[in-house]
């Protein structure tokens, strides 16, 4: 008669199942295939002459070691059966009921595997969320979840260092009550709600309340948290700190603002010292010349001899008067009397004259007279604009042509200065520090600016330089 052991491996053969079978019989030998090679799953009688199944089972949970054990007896009742699974056994088999082995090993061995890699994936989602927790503790954000409906599960260490707030103070308590200033309750409630639904939310500014009263600026981005299956866990806030760069924001429109109030000062400053300087020029200077003229004039009629002198004298008045004409245009260059009496227009086309005497260059003009819309002051800086690009025109362009256009339509002014010339790299020039350029475009976009209006400037090399200003002239019109 074959013993148990054989039966049950011509049982497992039966089944299909491929195995090395080693055969232990005493607790030693048990012991010593344990520590040789860790089974894959061990099948135990529930009593032998000299050890027992229970004990083996005892023995392998003492060393943690985690196997499938199945017990195969023939003397055993039901209860010490259902005892055996309690104390860990993973199945058991009756020896009268052998056809079963087959089928509870391979149930035994696919449950444990099934086990283990479910452990597993436990193991890893532990890590990860060790690792989130480390990630959501020590991020330099403000991290807040609050529940549905609205109270909060958690709050970072960030958040405790801003709001000075414990997280065990606030667990359990409403995030719109703790965080949220009372003048945005309302907005942020139904922003929550928009969460919630699945709406997609940007960044948005909003300042945090502190515990004690205060605020600071924030931007937040605030998400919903959803559950495995779906289901809405609630919203998390995930807060940064603007305050300082708001701050430098403020900062720098003032000393903008501050800069462009000088920047005028300095314009103003300048157009009234060369009025001044015009003033001097035309009233004193011109005036002694013309007396001086006047004398020579006199001195030479008197004197008949000798004639070489008297000749000399009427080149003397010659020169003379050329030296009265360039102080004349030195003082109208300097301040343009001609805008004050005549107005822009006629000031313009003088310059214009002025210039292309000076310079070998055909001008196209079309200059509409918009002397109403603009009171003397904004004249002046209109005339001053063009003045600067013509002067660049005749230092830099080389160009062989000008053209000038003014135009009133839809509420602005535009004033247009084109050349044909060799251009320039407008970024370069204006991103270059003010030092090392001239202060001529920078001074145009000042001038553009003090009449509310704008500057453009168009070049490229080889084509040619348009400068266009526009000045809206509604609220100038007098
Ligand atoms: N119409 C133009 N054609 C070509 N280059 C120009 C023209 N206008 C300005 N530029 C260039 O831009 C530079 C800066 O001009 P600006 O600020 O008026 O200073 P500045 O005239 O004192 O050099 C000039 O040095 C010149 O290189
Ligand atoms: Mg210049």
């Amino acid at each position: 008669m074959a013993s148990d052991a054989e039966l049950t491996e011509y049982e497992l053969r039966k089944a299909g199942i491929d195995f090395i079978l080693r055969r232990v019989e005493t607790r030693d030998d048990f012991l010593e295939e344990l520590d040789k090679q860790p089974p894959d799953l061990i099948l135990a009688d529930y009593s032998l002459p000299a050890f027992d199944g229970l004990s083996a089972l005892a023995l392998i949970q003492g060393r943690r070691l985690e196997v499938p054990f199945i017990l195969v007896s023939g003397a055993m009742g039901e209860e010490v059966a259902v005892d055996s699974l309690k104390q860990g056994a993973t199945d058991y088999v009756l020896k009268q009921n052998l056809a079963r082995l087959g089928a509870s090993v391979e149930r035994a061995l696919r449950e444990f595997e099934e086990r283990r890699q479910r452990r597993q994936a436990e193991e890893r989602l532990r890590e990860s969320e060790e690792r989130f927790r480390t990630l959501f503790e020590t991020a330099g954000s403000f991290i807040s979840v609050a529940s549905p409906e609205g109270l909060i599960l958690e709050f970072n260490r960030e958040a405790e260092r801003i709001t000075g707030w414990r997280r065990e103070e606030v667990l359990g308590r409403g995030f719109l009550g703790v965080a949220v200033p009372e003048a945005y309750q309302e907005e942020i409630k139904a922003d929550m709600q928009k969460v919630l639904a699945g709406q997609a939310t940007r960044a948005y500014e909003m300042p945090l309340k502190l515990r004690d009263g205060g605020e600071r600026a924030f931007l937040w981005n605030v998400n919903r948290l959803l559950g495995k299956g779906g289901e809405v866990l609630g919203v998390m806030a995930v807060g940064q700190d603007i305050t300082k760069r708001k701050e430098a924001e403020v900062n720098l429109r003032e000393s903008e603002q501050k800069l462009r109030l000088l920047a005028s000062q300095i314009l103003t400053a300048q157009e009234n010292e060369r009025k001044r300087i015009s003033r001097e020029l035309h009233d004193e200077l011109g005036q002694s010349l013309t007396i001086l003229k006047l004398n020579l004039r006199a001195t030479s009629r008197q004197l008949q001899e000798p004639l070489e002198v008297k000749e000399e004298l009427g080149n003397l008045s010659l020169y003379l008067d050329e030296v009265i004409d360039k102080v004349r245009r030195l003082s109208r260059a300097l301040s343009p009397a001609i805008l004050e009496d005549l107005g822009l227009v006629p000031a313009l086309q003088y310059l214009v004259n002025e210039f292309s005497k000076y310079y070998d260059i055909n001008h196209h003009f079309a200059l509409p007279n918009l002397d109403h819309l603009f009171d003397k002051e904004s004249q002046i800086i209109i005339f001053r604009i063009f003045q600067e690009a013509l002067t660049n025109i005749a230092k830099h362009a080389q160009a062989t042509e000008v053209r000038l256009v003014i135009m009133e339509s839809e509420g602005m002014a535009l004033f247009e200065v084109e050349d044909n010339g060799q251009g320039f790299a407008v970024s370069e020039i204006l991103g270059s520090p003010s030092m090392e350029r001239g202060l001529g475009l920078a001074a145009l976009d000042e001038r553009a600016k003090m009449l509310g209006g704008s500057l453009r400037i168009w070049s490229r090399q080889g084509l040619g330089t348009r400068i266009t200003c526009t000045v809206p002239v509604d609220q100038k019109r007098s």
